[in-house]
């Protein structure tokens, strides 16, 4: 079976439960998914991630975007939820959660990925990233920006848009990524983890 043909025989996100959503959440969330796939169907490879932080900017200012379940919290880390897996696995949205202090490894990303603020006040550190004559990778923090409500950026599969994010505030915190592959499985997949270097 190819495929297309096991995504079509595939439960659809947007007809069964998606999820866990409530009907409302579930539409908006897959009307974005409708629009991620006009995008990955028409734009250059190098342009999908900034026209998905684009276009996912209308659900950050919808305050009934998610239900309680997609903003459980955990005390270890930060908490991710899948919102909706795309049947042809060529992207999936989720929700991350964050309570004060959690925080991301150094990383570089598998895929192209979109990120936008929920919800709080992020910090996203970005690192220059050279590797050594062995090809080991050494990331140097270059900045470190706090951003608000409704800001969005995107990454570009690899190593040149490496960073970290966490919550320096005593509030949670909660951000909405798209990445451009399946993650339901195995969400951790998608970094590519780094040791930073102290600067
Ligand atoms: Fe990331």
């Amino acid at each position: 079976m190819s495929n297309d043909e096991r995504a079509a025989s595939s439960p659809s996100p947007c007809t069964d439960d998606g999820y866990g959503a409530r009907p409302e959440t579930r539409d908006a969330i897959c009307a974005f998914a409708a629009r991620i796939e006009e995008i990955l169907d028409s734009l250059p490879r190098s342009e999908v991630p900034g026209a998905v932080a684009e276009a996912m900017k209308p659900l950050l200012a919808d305050p009934d975007l998610l239900d309680e379940a997609h903003c459980l919290c955990q005390p270890e880390t930060y908490r991710r939820h899948v919102l909706y897996a795309d049947p042809k696995k060529r992207f999936t949205i989720l929700s991350l959660i964050w309570r004060p202090g959690q925080v991301t490894p150094v990383h570089g990303h598998r895929s192209w990925g979109a990120v936008g603020v929920y919800e709080g006040c992020p910090n996203v550190a970005l690192y220059d990233c050279p590797a050594d004559e062995g090809g080991e990778r050494h990331p140097v923090e270059k900045s470190d920006v706090t951003c608000a409500p409704g800001d969005t950026t995107f990454v570009h599969a690899g190593y040149d848009d490496v960073h970290k994010i966490y919550n320096g505030t005593e509030e949670r915190v909660i951000t909405l990524h798209v990445y451009g592959r399946d993650l339901v499985e195995d969400p951790e997949s998608i970094n590519l983890t780094l040791a930073a270097t102290a600067s």
